[in-house]
């Protein structure tokens, strides 16, 4: 290997794809996106067609091969969105478009499943409940309603296994993404035989599962020509897109004291852990991380997706930060106004899609601040939801945080209150296509983090605990 040699993460997005470029170092050597659609053929659906996936990866990866002038590329690792089906025919072809991670046509086939099996040992093999997002309701959900398109599928993937296929022509699964199914089981890091046996489905649908950093194969000379890498690159395994952010900030076995909190559309608390012990009611997700320790994650559905709703709908055309800002002139409490963030329903802790949003309290003395401000307290309160049930595993001692809602100083300063734990803000906060090249580089035997580049720790403020808690209370009592 020389000594300029680069690693390649590629995320295969919802909304696009990412590459990024590592050096031996763990600076960024280059990066390149690309957008592609997503498509909702009915209410509550969610599809992508993969030759979409392929040409966005390649011209991601085109732009960043380019950009490397040519230094050599080590290895090329894979991460993506979870939960996600392609059903594959014999011949390697996509039986029909990919059904994804948001996707809620299968309330039906997991009320089976979880019938079926029983919550509790779901939760106990697999660390999580029969979720409708999950993988295993998709494949459930496909032999029911369009059966000629099950009886052509020999074999189903997640979406970065499908373009580590694409790359390699090798079809496997790996334990991140694989503890997002619903079908795996935890103690064995292999498929479930019994919970597939009681649904009546062949684990020989799914494909050998490999450890995170196991090279799976070389890019093939035809996938070469389509996205300018280097024919015989070794491709590893990679993780599901929120174990390799866990992976860029440095979460792990090695430091089990530090978590990540992501304010993205949904919001997202992960710590590691480094025994898979779920939470028993299944309140939290319990996924394998890409170094053999488990995440513990918590899901707000709609974290910075709130902000974007009441500003659409109550401040269209007003910045963001313009619209959090008057947050800044309600108390802590909002006066007594408190608002529920379930507009899309909740993962955590109800794992329940029909629940609804609320506001609660209102008064003629309400105001546009109290407003403002019930909702980052609302989603921080979502947050502390989510750290309660996560407490008996792991307290976290700071938190990384990343995504546009942690931009705001405001919003940052009100999780950390409602948390009780300090957050760091970081600058140039490293994505899931950054672990995904990190891993790539342990595939091929190399140890290599990214400096962590600390932009503003904010620590829960003392003074504000009383108020914060007793505003915590009523978001408690008035909770469904
Ligand atoms: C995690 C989840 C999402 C997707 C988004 O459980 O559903 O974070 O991975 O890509």
């Amino acid at each position: 290997m020389t000594a300029d040699a680069v690693a390649v993460g590629i995320d295969l997005g919802t909304s696009g794809a990412d590459a990024v470029a590592i050096g031996g170092d763990g600076t960024t050597v280059a990066r390149a996106s690309s957008d592609y659609p997503l498509s909702t053929p009915h209410p509550g659906w969610s599809e992508q067609a993969p030759a979409d996936w392929w040409v966005g990866a390649c011209d991601a990866l085109n732009a960043v091969a380019a950009a490397l002038d040519g230094r050599e590329i080590a290895a090329v690792g894979l991460t993506g969105q979870m939960h996600g089906m392609v059903p594959l025919a014999r011949d390697g072809s996509v039986v029909r478009p990919a059904i994804l991670w948001n996707d809620q046509r299968t309330a039906a086939q997991v009320e089976r499943l979880e019938a079926a099996v029983g919550r509790d040992r779901l939760v106990a093999r697999g660390g999580n409940p029969a979720i409708t997002g999950f993988q295993l309701g998709k494949v459930l959900w496909l032999r029911d309603e369009e059966p000629a398109a099950f009886e052509r599928t020999a074999c189903v993937l997640f979406p970065k296994d499908w373009l580590g296929w694409r790359l390699t022509g090798r079809r496997v699964a790996e334990p991140c993404d694989a503890s997002g199914s619903n079908a795996f089981a935890l103690d064995a890091g292999d498929w479930d035989a019994e919970v597939l046996g009681a649904v009546d489905l062949d684990p020989t649908l799914w494909p050998p599962i490999v450890a995170s950093d196991a090279v799976v194969g070389e890019v093939t000379a035809e996938a070469a020509r389509a996205t300018g890498l280097p024919a015989g690159t070794p491709v590893v395994a990679g993780g599901g897109d929120n174990a390799c952010a866990a992976t860029a900030l440095g979460l792990g076995a090695h430091d089990l004291a530090t978590g990540s909190l992501s304010l993205g559309t949904s919001g997202v608390l992960q710590v590691p852990l480094a025994h898979a012990t779920p939470d028993p009611a299944g309140r939290v997700h319990l996924f394998a991380h890409t170094d053999g320790s488990y995440l513990m994650m918590g899901v707000t559905l709609s974290a910075a997706g709130s902000l974007r709703w009441l500003r659409d709908r109550l401040f269209p055309g007003r910045p963001f930060g313009d619209v959090a800002a008057l947050a800044a002139g309600a108390p802590v409490g909002s006066g007594g106004v408190t608002f529920h963030p379930y507009l899309s329903g909740e993962r955590t802790p109800y794992m329940d899609g029909r629940l609804r949003g609320s506001w609660q309290g209102l008064s003629l003395a309400s105001d546009a601040p109290d407003l403002v401000r019930s909702v980052l307290e609302g989603v921080a309160f979502s947050l502390r939801d989510a750290l309660e049930v996560i407490r008996p595993h792991s307290r976290p001692t700071r938190l990384l945080t990343t995504g546009g809602g942690a931009r705001g100083d405001l919003w940052l300063q009100i999780c950390a209150d409602a948390l009780g734990v300090p957050l760091v803000r970081l600058a140039d906060a490293p994505g899931a296509s950054h672990g995904a090249a990190l891993v790539a580089w342990r595939g091929v035997g190399r140890r290599v983090a990214i400096a962590e580049r600390v932009d503003r720790t904010v620590a829960p403020r003392g003074q504000e605990e009383e108020a914060t808690a007793a505003a915590y209370a009523r978001y408690r009592e008035r909770a469904p």
